[in-house]
């Protein structure tokens, strides 16, 4: 059977967040795998955060300069590109070679807001060839604009009318007050009762709480998974669609 999976790979999970441009080559490698798997029978449009590659230079920028000026963005666009061009060369070897879609060309933003002309990306997957994209900075009326992964996935799933969209990230999903995983939940009840802050590492996106209220863009009825992609095995039957081993919001 063939659908569309579309899936945010947390920075959390392909580098450690608390050293600077550090990736998990094992964990790419068993994700790959999986990936690979499932690209056989669907088509899969993927979605990379910045982890300890994109915040680490945003971080870098804004110490020496103070904000972020539009010159900056191609700058932020090189380590992006490299780290996509990594870890898709580690897919390679699990037979999977998507489509590379760089926002940096596609979207910008102005008067608050970001427009991004992923028609190619349709497209493509239309034609059952799977994309990658990737958290990247756009040029913008206010200086370098981050567009974080989670709002590119948002995106996505929106333009290629996805009902259940997955989220990679470092934590066994979203807890309440007591540490404990929440299985199943509504996104309003999410954001009116649960404390939810930002990331444990370097994050210049907002962490957990931005991806949360990113969702509320999402089409109603639209079921979000979010799993920990340090555990391969539950991204698999998660993907497979047997159960979200995580948390599933309905938005
Ligand atoms: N209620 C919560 N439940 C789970 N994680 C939370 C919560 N509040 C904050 N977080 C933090 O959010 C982090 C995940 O967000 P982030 O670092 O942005 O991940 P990613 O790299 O996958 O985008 C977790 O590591 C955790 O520290
Ligand atoms: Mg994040």
């Amino acid at each position: 059977m063939n659908k569309i999976i579309v899936a945010k790979i947390g920075g959390s999970v392909f580098s450690d967040k608390s050293k600077p441009y550090s990736l998990r080559e094992t964990i790419i490698h068993r994700l790959s795998e999986i990936f690979g798997k499932v690209s056989k029978e669907n088509t899969l449009a993927l979605v990379l955060g910045g982890g300890s590659h994109g915040h680490a230079i945003v971080q870098e920028l804004l110490e020496k300069h103070g904000k972020l000026e539009n010159w900056h963005v191609p700058i932020i666009n090189r380590v992006m590109e490299k780290l996509a061009m990594k870890i898709v060369g580690l897919m390679e070897y699990n037979d999977l070679r998507p489509l590379i879609i760089h926002p940096h060309s596609t979207c910008f933003f102005a008067k608050n807001s970001y427009q991004c002309n992923f028609e190619v990306a349709v497209q493509a997957v239309k034609r059952k060839i799977h994309i990658l994209s990737y958290g990247d900075a756009i040029v913008s009326d206010r200086g370098a604009y981050i567009l974080s992964g989670d709002d590119i996935t948002v995106e996505l799933a929106l333009k290629l009318g996805i009902d259940r969209i997955f989220y990679l990230s470092n934590v066994d999903g979203i807890m309440d007050q007591t540490g404990r995983v929440i299985k199943e939940t509504s996104l309003n009840y999410l954001l009116n009762n649960i404390t939810i802050t930002g990331s444990s590492g370097i994050d210049v996106t907002g962490g957990m709480r931005k991806k949360v209220e990113s969702l509320t863009k999402l089409t109603k009825g639209t079921e979000v998974c979010i799993v920990n992609g340090l555990k391969p095995e539950i991204v698999r039957s998660a993907l497979l669609g047997t159960r979200c081993k995580g948390t599933l919001i309905h938005v």
